[in-house]
């Protein structure tokens, strides 16, 4: 770890922390967003809500206890708080003991549910995040029928996941599965880039050299991929009125780890048969990135330096741009301003 914050997750930002089905009404669990540690629960009403996941009596994980008429119960001591954080009572204090435990409170982070996924807010103060001076939480912009969720946890840095999205170059040595890229043949890619809100976009364009899993939606698809901080890849193909959106995450887990989420959404119906199919298929790319991130990333324990070289990494120094221009803005409390400009990029992939 290291104390500079180009180095670190951004902390002023969304983050996801699993899907909507994993948490039903009376339910908790405790999630990290890097080190710290949130215990998340959804009231009977559906509500969801956020906590510091530590009662501030001695420090237990409330998310080891139980919700119990709309109350978190430490199972410590049994000190109750309400969802807001705030202490509702405290079992053992006798009759005249009038300690004012209404003053004790839980930092509460801000929760969000978009698209099936839960989102939680980095900063433990909502009052002082402006919700427009974070990158929106993503959403899926059709009706879709289908929905695969697939989480990982990889031993690899924040920053050495997300490069993973904007990386062209890795997909011909890691991803080299039959069914994502028939063709062994290097061939110069021409892409075309503009700046969107908080990063940027590969323009809409025809995949002519259409992969195998392209196929299956019948008719040539246009893609379009935008990557935004902190750290979100979205995909999203169109054919005719067939839809796909393959939504890719990365969330800051403690001591250097990060969780790779993919949420894949689709309003072809067909394609909800292929479920069985296509899970194992994600796992197995999702597996392919976990895996070289993770030897990867003991080379850059050993030296945490990086020699980005060419068009091919054009983005991976975006992503640093981007990032050091939301660190500035917050630091000067000014507004981030989009460091980039429109480009073409061509590589061999
Ligand atoms: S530690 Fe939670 S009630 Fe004592
Ligand atoms: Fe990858």
């Amino acid at each position: 770890m290291t104390g500079d914050p180009i180095r670190r997750a951004l902390d002023d930002v969304w983050y996801c922390v699993g899907e909507s089905r994993s948490l039903r009404p009376g339910a908790m669990r405790s999630v990290s967003l890097g080190e710290e540690a949130v215990v998340i629960g959804r009231e009977a009403s559906g509500a969801l809500f956020a906590l510091r996941d530590r009662c501030p009596h001695r420090g237990m994980a409330l998310s080891a206890g139980r919700l119990v008429d709309g109350h978190l119960v430490c199972p410590f001591h049994g000190w109750q708080f309400r969802p807001d954080g705030v202490c509702a009572a405290i079992p053992a204090l006798a009759r005249r003991d009038d300690a004012n435990f209404a003053s004790v409170r839980l930092a509460r982070f801000a929760v969000a549910e978009k698209s099936g996924l839960i989102w939680v807010h980095a900063s433990a103060n909502p009052a002082s995040a402006d919700p427009e001076a974070a990158p929106p939480i993503p959403e899926v912009e059709f009706d879709y029928c289908g929905q695969l969720v697939e989480i990982l946890e990889v031993e690899a840095s924040f920053d050495l996941v997300a490069l993973s999205f904007v990386d062209p170059a890795h997909v011909a040595y890691v991803h080299d599965s039959w069914w994502w890229r028939p063709s062994k043949t290097m061939k110069e890619k021409v892409k075309q880039f503009a700046p969107s809100p908080f990063g940027f976009t590969m323009t809409s364009h025809t995949a002519k050299t259409a992969s195998f899993a392209y196929r299956l939606l019948g008719s040539i698809p246009e893609v379009e991929i935008e990557f935004r901080l902190p750290g979100v890849r979205l995909e999203r193909i169109t054919a005719g009125e067939k839809r796909l959106a393959n939504y890719t995450f990365a969330s800051p887990l403690p001591n250097g780890r990060t969780a790779l989420i993919n949420a894949m959404y689709w309003n072809i119906s067909g394609l909800t048969l292929l479920k069985p199919i296509a899970r194992p298929l994600m796992r197995q790319f999702l597996g392919q990135d976990r895996d070289v991130l993770q030897i990867a990333q003991r080379g850059l324990d050993r030296k945490p330096a990086m020699v980005l070289m060419g068009e091919s990494d054009v983005q991976s120094q975006w992503y640093f741009s981007l990032k050091r221009e939301f660190l500035r803005a917050r630091e000067a409390g000014t507004a981030f301003v989009n460091p980039l400009e429109p480009r073409e990029l061509r590589w061999r992939s």
